[in-house]
């Protein structure tokens, strides 16, 4: 069941975007050599309050920490630890999502740290280009896998593969609403993308191939061959001639 947002409620998911677009600005000044990821959590975290959203994976699914953190060949859903230091050369995907009023927000962006290798570099850029290929397919009338598709079309085009088993999805009073948005796909076919939809669309990136694995902790997502991967994701809105993106960061 796909939820068509009232205006209402999409004035209230905007916020809860703003607000972690701006965490995102403000953090991105922290990601350094030397810092734990607990440190990254705890800043975001108390971001995210100073705001006035609340944050949105703290309590999910009995999840601790108000963000993820996954470096290198962490694909999505690293958890937070004082014992994890980013190194000059990691990569660090930091995912965060806010709930302003019942309605939630999800993005994520991967940096890195220090200098990186040209192969962490081309990466980040292609991933990054990824969500932004895919965000401009979306407008109504569109079908779901044309939106799906055109992110694994890029990333193939640049050597990467995409992960299969994990998915963008619609998202409103809760995090997780339908549709499920796959990284891969047939153009012309899914879901018909209509006005006031707000989805969640995120793509995963990895140097080597798709296959992933999950941790002994439960959470962490990683690649199986250990590849370097990279995670995009922004919160956006079908709009009636187009797409909004919700967690733009307007900088003033
Ligand atoms: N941001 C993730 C997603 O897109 C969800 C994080 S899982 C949580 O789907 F448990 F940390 F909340
Ligand atoms: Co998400």
């Amino acid at each position: 069941m796909i939820f068509i947002k009232s205006p209402e409620e999409i004035d209230k998911i905007k916020r809860a975007c703003e607000i972690v677009a701006q965490v995102f600005l403000d953090i991105e000044k922290y990601i350094k050599p030397g810092i734990t990821t607990a440190e990254i959590d705890e800043i975001g975290e108390k971001l995210i309050i100073s705001y006035g959203g609340r944050p949105a994976f703290k309590g999910y699914r009995g999840y601790q920490y108000a963000t993820c953190i996954s470096v290198n060949s962490e694909v999505v859903h690293g958890i937070p630890s004082p014992k994890k230091v980013l190194a000059e050369g990691d990569i660090v995907g930091l995912d965060m999502g806010a709930i302003n009023q019942g309605y939630y927000s999800d993005m994520a962006r991967t940096y890195p740290v220090g200098k990186v290798s040209k192969q962490a570099k081309l990466l980040l850029k292609c991933g990054r280009e990824a969500l932004t290929i895919a965000i401009g397919k979306v407008r109504p009338g569109v079908r779901l896998g044309d939106v799906s598709s055109s992110i694994e079309r890029h990333a193939k085009a640049h050597g990467y593969s995409v992960v299969k088993d994990l998915f963008g999805h619609g998202i409103g009073q809760n995090m997780h609403e339908d549709p499920l948005i796959p990284n891969y796909g047939v153009a012309g076919e899914g879901v018909e993308l209509r006005p006031g939809m707000t989805l969640a669309i995120e793509p995963m990136l990895n140097v080597g191939g798709s296959a992933i694995i999950t941790l002994s902790d439960g959470w962490t997502v990683v690649t199986k061959d250990r590849s370097l991967s990279a995670h995009f994701e922004d919160t956006v809105l079908v709009t009636d001639n187009g797409v909004e993106i919700l967690t733009c960061q307007k900088k003033t």
